[in-house]
């Protein structure tokens, strides 16, 4: 029998509280027996790795952000996520390319063509582009997530933005979502852990991707 591989990226603005969430799926994935690769972006590879803290630490224009950026996903891609859907695993990637189109594009107001045309070159795939199958996009109002976030760690290039910033990467969010809501399921971040675990555990059962059993 072919194995199916999933593809599933979760998204949301700093503080939105995709972490645990992404660990309770990758427990209940392999609770009914799949491999899971669970992953995240920047990084995922030794070299991707390394240009995320470039990104995340070192001051740098727009473009070269953006280059960096992509080219940590080429070796992701190539390295981890293809193989690892080839094998039929789930992969489960804390972001992908929907935080690049809202945080450089819309956060940074980098050009949305220039994005378009790395991602073409980069996700190119036998058949298509490559992009996830689902995306999960945690959406909460930036205020509430901004109180979460204080204090809780050194913050870095993006976590140091303000609010302002993180108004527009939600409104990046959105429009990607708007424009291709097939792929976006959409939780809203401002209800308790237990609740907005409720709602993605239901959506995945609803998809037969996991047993109504274990919640
Ligand atoms: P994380 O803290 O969720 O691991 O994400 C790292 C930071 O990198 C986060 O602030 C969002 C940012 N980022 C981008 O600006 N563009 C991207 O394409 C990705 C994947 C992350």
């Amino acid at each position: 029998m072919t194995k199916t591989g999933l593809f599933i990226s979760f998204e949301g603005i700093d503080g939105a509280g995709k972490s645990t969430h992404i660990d309770g799926l990758a427990a209940a994935f392999k609770a009914q027996g799949r491999q899971v690769t669970l992953t995240r972006e920047p990084g995922g590879t030794p070299l991707a790795e390394k240009l995320r803290e470039m990104v995340l630490h070192d001051a740098m224009d727009s473009l070269t952000e953006a280059l960096l950026i992509f080219a940590a996903r080429r070796d992701h891609l190539q390295n981890v996520i293809e193989p690892a859907l080839a094998r039929g695993d789930v992969v489960l990637c804390d972001r992908f390319t929907d935080a690049t189109f809202a945080y450089q594009g819309s956060g940074r107001g980098f050009d949305l063509y220039v994005l378009e045309q790395l991602e073409s070159w980069v996700q190119a795939a036998p058949n298509g582009l490559r992009q996830p199958d689902v995306t999960v996009w945690f959406e909460l109002d930036p205020a509430i997530a901004a109180v979460r976030l204080a204090g809780a760690r050194v913050p870095d290039r993006f976590e140091a933005q303000p609010v302002t910033f993180f108004q527009k990467v939600s409104d990046g969010y959105a429009r990607r979502a708007e424009a291709d809501a097939q792929r976006f399921v959409r939780l809203d971040g401002a209800q308790t852990r237990e609740a907005v675990w409720q709602q993605l555990h239901h959506n995945f059962v609803q998809r037969g991707w996991l047993s109504a059993l274990a919640a």
